[in-house]
């Protein structure tokens, strides 16, 4: 038997584990950043729509325009079918691989493709080939795992890797992986109660007020938080799409930039990361920064906030020159 190709590998894997797969409601937060370009009447792809929570958001919220979803894990199809059932959209399932030129015999107006251009084996290639499908002027929506905010992720898998053969036996995995998350809790507490001894009045009155601003922390991050609790007794579809993934990688504003522009794309906006504020600009910076292009602005952006989570993005399809 020839050993499976990355594609295949990514493919068996949300064919086992169908992605996000959690009841029927609909998911309209990430489609209501992008939603103001899509007023004009038109066809709505959503490549890689998984088991369809996202699309079915969006067609409850875009009634005007035409959906289609396509994927390639038949089992999230089929779970994708019933999530629109049940929210009485009208959207057209089809099976496809996004490494291979689409199916279709026409353009569409509007392309999202959420948490997925970081799986596919050639991201280049996939990307290339939903431009190839989307109409000159026609807008991509388009979100991929941020460098900074994944780096520690990425940093406990290759851990996890070194310790089990990926892909064998998760219920080891997430016990390797539950084993480490005890430990360092345990560390943190430990280190807490020296902090704590250490601690002056002072300090104790600036970290309330540090702790109380952090909560009105608004992240950015549409789509899912890494970090959460993880206290399932057994690994549930999200730890396996961070911890257990044949394929993935991370993006910053640069590569973005790169991987937009090789596509025929133009940046139009960022939503999370490079997001614009220009509150983080030292005034004295402000002239030179707003001569920039606006992927370099969402790349300052990026590098001007610690708490930066991922590129979230809406392009447009340049004319061919
Ligand atoms: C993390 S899930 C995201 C699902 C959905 N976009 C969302 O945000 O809820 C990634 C999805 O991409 C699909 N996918 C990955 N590589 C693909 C490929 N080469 N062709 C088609 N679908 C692919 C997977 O089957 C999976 O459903």
């Amino acid at each position: 038997m020839p050993e499976p190709t990355i594609s295949e590998e990514v493919q068996q894997f949300y064919s086992e584990n169908p992605y996000p797969h959690y009841g029927t409601a609909a998911k309209t937060k990430a489609a209501s950043s992008y939603m103001k370009y899509c007023e004009k009447p038109g066809k709505y792809l959503e490549a890689g729509c998984g088991t369809g929570h996202v699309v079915t958001g969006s067609a409850v919220m875009m009634p005007h325009l035409e959906f289609y979803g396509i994927d390639f894990s038949d089992a999230s199809l089929a779970i994708a079918q019933k999530v629109a059932a049940a929210n009485k959209v009208d959207v057209q399932f089809q099976r496809a691989n996004l490494m291979e030129p689409l199916p279709f015999d026409f353009e569409f107006d509007y392309i999202s493709c959420l948490g997925v251009l970081h799986h596919l084996e050639v991201p280049d290639q996939g990307l290339k080939n939903l431009a190839n499908q989307l109409a000159i002027g026609g807008y991509i929506f388009i979100h991929v795992y941020g460098e900074e905010y994944h780096r520690r992720r990425f940093q406990i898998n290759e851990m996890l890797d070194l310790l089990s053969e990926k892909g064998e036996d998760h219920e080891e995995r997430y016990r390797l992986f539950k084993a480490l998350v005890r430990h360092e809790r345990k560390l943190k507490r430990g280190s807490l109660l020296r902090q704590l001894a250490r601690l002056s009045l002072r300090d104790v009155i600036l970290g309330i007020r540090s702790r109380v601003k952090g909560r009105n922390f608004e992240d950015g991050e549409t789509l899912q938080a890494w970090n959460g609790e993880w206290d399932d007794p057994k690994p549930t579809e999200r730890w396996l799409d961070q911890f257990a993934h044949p394929q993935e990688r991370t993006y910053n504003h640069t590569e973005m930039n790169k991987f937009l522009s090789g596509a025929g794309l133009e940046l139009v906006e960022s939503f999370a990361l490079g997001r614009q504020d220009s509150r983080l600009v030292p005034p004295e910076w402000a002239g030179l920064y707003s001569e920039l292009d606006l992927g370099r602005q969402s790349r300052m952006m990026e590098l001007l906030n610690p708490r930066g989570t991922s590129p979230f993005v809406a392009a447009r399809k340049l004319p061919v020159t």
